[in-house]
């Protein structure tokens, strides 16, 4: 029986490997993390993520041919196939700190499979990183070895979170990079035939591996490409009384632009955009590529400046100040479905907030514990409520920052009457029936469109 291993039960290695051990029957699924905690949660009824459908998909296999542990070296000796999927942080210090990827983790990790390793491995990059990290991972693991050989594979993950179940079911493609010498090619066709077990395989692209890791950094930047576009212009819509969401829909009918990811919103959350561009930053400002460098940073900046001119917009359309009032943010999870909050626009709207003193109350149905974490240095300034009905309470204004369904069917009636009048609502999801709100009496601001405002 062949054995899979993957280095890291996270958001992306967690979920992956569970949909491979339940495709793939006749495959023994480890998962290692140096987490203790991480790695019993897994193992729990409460999996250390929140995702629709894991807990099944999970329990489908656990302990059958999904197994999670702690003993990296053992689950080294034993696989055939190492998957690695630990973190690559953007740097916070020395050289490239705020753009490059700090490698330590993985590093670290190339140096444990060599020491363990007592047979030929595959080792799949599964983490993003930077273009030619493959080269480096290579000269590690044969430097001063030459009875293993190992073969690096670069195999991009491109689920999204809250549909990552969905997404590794049914992904729209599966990406290996791989070296064109003959075991590089052996290795690829093994790791194809894996993910032939559920997908087909005219969509199981190979590639080289530089072209693969490229592919990987490209893809993100292109989707938060696309948003920062849209919300470029919702800035202007708001001047001019267009509607960025028919604008968005008349463009997006043109198939060569089509209709996905033009949804105009406070701005892009997520662990993955932001770092990835940076990262690219780095990489064309490493191969003096200035003007090509620029280009993608403008996308990170054009979503700093949404976030925060969502915030101005608030005080400016509240008398020019929000000191003393308390102001009910909902959601704070990065995107719904999910408790993540990685660089969510919900943390630079509240404490902008906070800074402005205004009273600030966060809801959210999942992401509760990551919030408090989150905005931990701001203490009793900000107000953890689970219920949004008492969050609104005495509220001055409502500021959606996550596009939770459940906010859509509230009680707004109910909401309306127990908050302050005039009383706000700031829709940074477009996701709100805003003529509905305006009926009740609200004065509802959403993202680039004109305001409903009965004063
Ligand atoms: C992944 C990828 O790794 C990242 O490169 C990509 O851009 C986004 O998705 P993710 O799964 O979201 O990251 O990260 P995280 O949830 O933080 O999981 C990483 C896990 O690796 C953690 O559980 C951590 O404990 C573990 N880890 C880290 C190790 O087991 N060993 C280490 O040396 C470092
Ligand atoms: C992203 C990529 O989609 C995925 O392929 C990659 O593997 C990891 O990064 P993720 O960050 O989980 O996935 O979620 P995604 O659905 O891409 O949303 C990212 C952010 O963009 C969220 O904050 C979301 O709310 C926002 N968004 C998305 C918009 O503001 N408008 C849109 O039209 C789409």
């Amino acid at each position: 029986m062949k054995t899979i291993l993957c280095i890291g039960a996270g958001y992306v290695g967690g979920p992956t490997m569970a949909m491979i051990a339940r495709k793939c029957p006749n495959i023994r699924v480890i998962v290692v993390d140096i987490d203790a905690a991480r790695i019993a949660a897994w193992q729990s009824d409460r999996l250390p993520i929140y995702e629709p459908g894991l807990q099944e998909l999970v329990k489908a296999t656990l302990n059958k041919n999904l197994f999670f542990s702690t003993d990296v070296a053992k689950g080294i000796r034993e696989a055939d196939i190492i998957f690695v999927s630990v973190n690559t942080p953007t740097k916070t210090f020395g050289q490239g700190a705020g753009q490059a990827a700090d490698l330590q983790y993985w590093e670290k990790t190339a140096r444990e499979i060599k020491a363990n390793s007592t047979s030929d491995k595959i080792v799949v990059e599964k983490s993003t990183l930077p273009v030619r990290t493959a080269e480096a991972m290579e000269r590690i693991l044969h430097s001063g070895n030459k009875t293993v050989h190992f073969e690096v594979l670069s195999n991009p993950e491109f689920l999204a979170e809250g549909t990552a179940v969905k997404d590794l079911e049914n992904p729209d493609r599966v990406l290996i990079g791989g070296h064109a010498t003959e075991s590089g090619q052996r290795a690829v066709a093994a790791l194809a035939d894996v993910y032939a077990g559920w997908v087909p395989r005219d969509r199981i692209l190979t590639a080289s591996v530089w072209s693969s890791e490229l592919s990987k950094l490209a893809a993100n930047a292109f989707l938060a490409q696309r948003i920062s576009s849209i919300n470029s212009l919702s800035a202007l819509c708001e001047r001019t009384e267009a509607d960025v969401s028919e604008v968005a829909k008349a463009i997006g009918m043109d198939a060569r632009i089509g209709s996905k990811f033009l949804n105009a919103s406070v701005g892009f959350g997520g662990s993955c955009f932001k770092k990835d561009i940076l990262n690219l930053v780095y990489l064309c400002r490493h191969y003096n590529l200035s003007e090509v460098a620029d280009y993608w940073e403008q996308v990170v900046t054009m979503n700093e400046y949404q976030e925060d001119r969502f915030v101005r917009k608030m005080i400016s359309t509240m008398f020019n100040t929000v000191a003393g009032k308390r102001i009910a943010v909902f959601g704070f999870a990065f995107k719904a479905d999910t408790g993540d909050t990685r660089e969510s626009p919900a943390i630079r709207v509240c404490r902008f907030l906070a800074d402005e003193r205004a009273a600030v109350v966060v809801t959210d149905p999942k992401a509760m514990d990551n919030a408090k974490k989150d905005l931990a240095d701001l203490g009793g300034k900000i107000v953890y409520e689970a219920d949004p009905y008492k969050a609104a309470e005495g509220a001055h204004a409502i500021a959606v920052a996550t596009d939770w369904a459940e906010y859509k069917t509230l009680d707004y009636k109910r909401i309306y009457e127990s908050m302050v009048k005039p009383a706000f609502i700031f829709d940074g999801r477009n996701c709100l029936d805003h003529k509905a709100l305006f009926e009740i009496g609200f004065n509802v601001y959403p993202i680039g469109k004109v305001p409903l405002s009965q004063l």
